[in-house]
């Protein structure tokens, strides 16, 4: 184990101390049992029970000084600070004194959600939400003196669980209306799913499927499939851009911490079925973060890496349920550092097919555009691309690459550099070869995916983030274009069809920037 040298606990300086976290979890947390902590679903009976000490740590945190680590608006901030002001100016706000010593820790930790601001790493959004959350959950046993609480996780993907947990909506009830938020999407507080009226499934598990953590060539990867997909889907669904769609927000709806500590029991699931981490990678291993946690009210800052929170066993604690993994053959033992070997023997790099020549900036009303050869893909004009304007003059001849598409290969619907001015608050569904006279929602034999445009929207006090080449969407599209190709329903020159499901936000401006389909 790590040694800790006295200076560590002074670094800095009265009041406050500064730990790595393996000294911290030997101190502090092994010290509060040696008995794995286990996660309860919010429906069970023991997640109930969880649920009530959680409403009442809710109302005390909101009782705390702003300043008070432990204080609701200080671990919202941690995420990203209100999209009403700034950093800086809360910062001012609430610590006019310049040397407060949770002064110090705010401006480390506040703005730090991964990966969702400018410059950030991707591959960070797992590590740092299971922190967050961790530290959360440490936080609450320190505000209710409990070290038995455990975070209840909402598990949204289940037949009857689609709506927000009841606890959720209940106004002005003595236990549970801290858990309450006026600003939730229409229908959400009446305990409507919040998937009404979609078609497909957008709270599936479809990203459990992917078989690397990060992108492999034009496969997605579990951690961004996971982000961008599942967990932006429910942001976006739960909330508008007040509340849980709008990152500045997020994390000021109690029931946030339920949808981040199921995503992490995601993680934890697709782990358990063998599924690699990349753990060959040292930046990723050796990130590291700042949180707090608060013990006898002397306030601890701790100092975490990535390589402490890549396995939940090593953090004792667990959860009553976790998913299958397709494909996987059940818990098999870690094999670290096999990741990129494997990726480099498996995957030939990605053939473009086909692309949507230029940016397309979607609507209100659904959006058609024409695939084209991938080299006719130059930059267009950035308005709406009206399908014969985007009409290649030559047959593209996908449907004869499908037809003949040998058994390792596989096809990739890939969609990049997502932005909007605003989170437009709607989901959009992405159709391949859709009819132009047919009602999308009935179609399912084109549906691929949906997108949302949670990650992509400026926020806070930054503009949209410049693109980055990890995160993209792209959908398996092999067998929904070979059955399509058998009942001679994929066109000499398929069309993508986007479509939001509800009213976008007008200002939103929401566009695409790439859409190709890949072989590899
Ligand atoms: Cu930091 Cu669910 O977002």
């Amino acid at each position: 184990m790590h040694k800790i040298s006295r200076r560590s606990f002074l670094a800095a300086g009265a009041g406050l101390s500064v730990m790595p976290f393996p000294a911290w979890f030997e101190k502090y947390a092994a010290a509060q049992g040696a008995a794995t902590a286990t996660r309860f679903d919010v429906s069970s009976t023991a997640g109930k029970q969880m649920l009530n000490k959680y409403a009442h740590a809710v109302k005390q945190m909101k009782a705390l000084p702003e300043g008070d680590p432990r204080s609701w608006v200080f671990q919202w901030y941690t995420h990203w600070v209100k999209g009403t002001t700034t950093k800086q100016n809360e910062l001012n706000r609430i610590y006019p004194n310049p040397s407060d010593p949770n002064r110090a820790i705010a401006v480390k930790m506040w703005d730090t959600c991964q990966a969702h601001g400018p410059g950030m790493d991707e591959n960070m959004f797992l590590p740092w939400h299971r922190m967050f959350v961790y530290f959360f959950e440490h936080i609450i046993r320190s505000v209710l003196n409990d070290s038995s609480f455990t975070l209840p996780y909402w598990n949204y993907s289940r037949a009857n669980a689609h709506a927000i947990p009841p606890q959720f909506h209940m106004q002005g009830d003595p236990t549970f209306g801290s858990l309450f938020r006026p600003n939730r999407n229409p229908g959400v507080n009446q305990g409507q799913p919040i998937d009404q009226g979609q078609p497909d499934n957008p709270l599936g598990l479809q990203a459990l499927a992917q078989l690397t953590y990060k992108p492999q060539g034009a496969a997605q990867g579990f951690c961004a499939a996971l982000d961008l997909g599942l967990h932006g889907n429910v942001h976006v669904l739960v909330g508008n851009s007040t509340n849980m769609g709008n990152i500045p927000f997020a994390a000021n709806d109690p029931v946030f911490w339920m949808h981040h500590c199921n995503i992490d029991r995601l993680w934890a699931s697709w782990n358990r079925a063998g599924r690699q981490n990349p753990t060959n990678d040292a930046a990723w291993l050796n990130q590291t973060f700042t949180f707090v946690d608060v013990h006898n009210n002397q306030v601890v800052q701790v100092v975490a890496k990535v390589q402490d929170f890549d396995d939940i066993a090593k953090l004792r604690y667990t959860y009553d349920h976790f998913e299958p993994v397709p494909g996987a053959t059940g818990p098999v033992a870690a094999a670290p550092g096999t990741e990129s070997m494997s990726a480099a023997a498996a995957v030939p790099s990605p053939t473009p097919l086909a692309a949507v020549a230029g940016n397309v900036t979607l609507e209100t009303e659904p959006v058609r555009v024409t695939l084209g050869p991938p080299n006719a893909a130059g930059p267009t004009p950035t308005t709406t691309a009206a399908p014969s304007a985007a009409a290649p003059s030559q047959p593209l001849g996908l449907a004869a690459r499908v037809a003949a598409l040998p058994g390792n290969r596989r096809l990739y619907l890939v969609l990049r550099h997502l932005r909007a001015d605003l989170q437009p608050g709607v989901l959009y569904h992405v159709y391949l070869d859709l009819p132009e006279d047919v009602e999308p929602t009935d179609e399912e034999a084109h549906h691929v995916g949906t997108i949302n445009f949670f990650d992509a929207a400026a926020h806070g006090d930054h503009q949209a983030a410049a693109p980055q080449p990890e995160k993209f969407y792209s959908f398996d599209i092999t067998a929904k274009a070979k059955e399509l190709q058998e009942r001679g329903q994929l066109t000499a020159n398929p069309a993508v069809t986007i479509v939001p499901v509800g009213s976008p936000v007008s200002e939103a401006k929401p566009a695409v920037g790439e859409i190709t389909v890949q072989e590899q």
